[in-house]
């Protein structure tokens, strides 16, 4: 799409280009001064289209990512760091106060989520403010925790003081359709738990990290936040190798999980936090509300132009409702508004990923070619930067956009007469996070909940797939996640249970005794915050 600077709300305009020179390692905001990568939006500023330069980040390699691994694993130093060994309140002091330096950043961040990543401006103000909100409720999560490991349980003659401890040093790394909100979701709850961490932003999405390194050096001990900039092969690789990774927390791909993992010597030390690819179904039963079906379902399949880990990408309806399921949908998809991010009512937003448009176009190709229509008039037509969302019936098995996660927008639909062929389908799948159940009679509802509870990890009923309430679990079966996120459980996922355990004699009870009133453990405490 063509626009002009002055179509371009003044505050949203790119002036300069950021350079991003600096990184941060072992607390010192370092100055980059070698080679660097170009950062593009996709979105045109001019009348002819052409791409905007938006700035440029550097482009590290193994030397800078060693650096960055040894910075962590001093600042955990076995254990023995400052950061492991802290009192809660005062890991919390450190939080509160980058979160509260975060919060002056919004309009920088979110400016740069809609040109990096093409975002809206509700969705990206969104994803800013949802992730503020996550932050402070860890904290408040995490005094919780506190306050229920802050007692003596005994069993056996056996006096047992049970917390939750850090596993050591994290390798994080974030996805480019949220990369605050996702990233954070990884490396907050890590961090607060004690652990030491290696930061590498997503390629697309990176420039609105930025803003936040320096809050990074100022809000915590030195070495326990390190931010690296670069290609993930020339960095996550050579770290991995070391075999000094403790957790590697990645939301992306499961090839690049694979790739990684696999380069880890010890595999039994590397613990995994990975929320991967899905291909959630939509279930559209006869007895469905068709116009809440269809409204669920273009949301769920079109939302941020269908790319998120949680959008309806296959769509089962059944046989006696698929024509007017198809006709109704079709127009729908076709009303959306496609604009810039900050275009007021926009749903369709330019892909960021210039290769995006001639993939989706090749699995388009293969449907057709395979006996698939394109059902709505404006389904395929290209711009320089789009692909208008084509909706494909009727898709087969043997398609491409059936079995792998297209990730934009191409919605491919399949009709059914028994449930038993999408049940099937979804026990053969490789994925298996949520689904989307559109029905009204108990009796047949009741039996399918029970089914697919068991093939994935959250039914929604009478509504698309998403992650959020961030503190529902979020978490899937197969090759779509390892190890479970919320609020909650991603406290758990980035810790391990370790306690000290006494007999019952009088010396250790006098040990016990005096321990807790001096206060010279930070781990052996009863004290609790409110
Ligand atoms: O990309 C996957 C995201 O976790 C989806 O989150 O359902 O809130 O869009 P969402």
């Amino acid at each position: 799409m063509e626009t002009t600077v002055s179509l371009i709300p003044e505050a949203f305009r790119i002036n300069e280009p950021i350079n991003q020179k600096i990184y941060l390692v072992n607390g010192v905001l370092k100055e980059w001064n070698s080679a660097t990568a170009d950062v593009y939006s996709t979105i045109s500023s001019t009348s002819e289209y052409a791409p905007t330069l938006l700035g440029s980040v550097p482009d590290m390699g193994e030397k800078e990512a060693l650096e960055a691994l040894d910075a962590a694993v001093k600042a955990y130093d076995k254990g023995q760091g400052v950061w492991p060994t802290m009192k809660v309140r005062d890991r919390i002091e450190c939080m509160e106060k980058f979160v509260r330096i975060m919060e002056t950043k919004r309009n920088e961040v979110v400016k740069y989520l809609m040109w990096e990543i093409g975002k809206t401006l509700p969705d990206s103000e969104k994803e800013f403010d949802r992730t503020i909100e996550y932050i402070y409720d860890t904290i408040e999560e995490y005094k919780q925790l506190d306050r229920d490991s802050a007692k003596f349980d005994k069993n056996g003659g056996v006096y047992a003081h049970i917390r939750r401890g850090p596993l050591g040093v994290v390798l994080c790394l974030g996805p480019y359709n949220y990369p605050l909100n996702e990233t954070f979701c990884l490396l907050i709850p890590a961090i607060i738990m004690g652990n030491t961490a290696v930061f590498k932003p997503a390629k697309q999405g990176v420039l609105l990290i930025a803003p936040l390194i320096e809050a990074f050096k100022d809000s915590f001990p030195k070495g326990v936040v390190n931010v690296l900039f670069g290609r993930g092969r020339a960095i996550a690789g050579p770290i991995m190798k070391t075999g000094k990774v403790d957790v590697l927390a990645l939301i992306g791909h499961s090839s690049s999980a694979n790739a990684l993992q696999n380069q880890h010597p010890k595999s039994n030390r590397l613990r995994l936090v990975l929320g991967l690819e899905a291909k959630n179904p939509a279930i559209v039963l006869p007895d469905a509300n068709l116009d809440l079906a269809i409204n669920e379902c273009l949301a769920g399949a079109l939302s941020f132009n269908g790319q998120r880990c949680t959008a309806l990408k296959v769509i089962y309806v059944h046989d006696d409702i698929v024509k007017e399921f198809t006709e109704k949908f079709s127009i729908k998809v076709d009303e959306l508004k496609y604009g810039n991010p900050w275009d007021k009512g926009v749903t369709l937003t330019p892909l960021p990923e210039p290769d995006k448009p001639a993939y989706i176009q090749e699995l388009i190709d293969d449907a057709l070619d395979k006996g698939a229509q394109i059902l709505n008039a404006k389904g395929g037509e290209h711009s320089d930067n789009y692909i208008w969302p084509a909706v494909l019936y009727p898709v087969t098995k043997d398609m491409k956009v059936y079995e792998e996660e297209q990730f934009g927008p191409v919605i491919p639909i399949l009709s059914f007469e028994d449930i038993q062929e999408p049940l099937d389908d979804m026990a053969e799948s490789n994925y298996g996070q949520q689904v989307s159940l559109f029905g009204s009679d108990v009796y047949t509802l009741a039996p399918l909940i029970d089914n697919l509870a068991n093939l994935v990890c959250r039914v929604n009923l009478n509504s698309s797939c998403q992650r959020g309430p961030d503190v529902y679990p979020f978490t899937g079966r197969k090759d779509s996640a390892v190890a479970t996120l919320s609020v909650h459980d991603a406290l758990r996922s980035f810790s391990i249970r370790t306690f000290v355990a006494s007999k019952d004699t009088e010396l250790n009870n006098e040990i016990l005794e005096k321990l807790l009133e001096t206060k010279l453990s930070n781990f052996i405490s009863t004290d609790y915050l409110l």
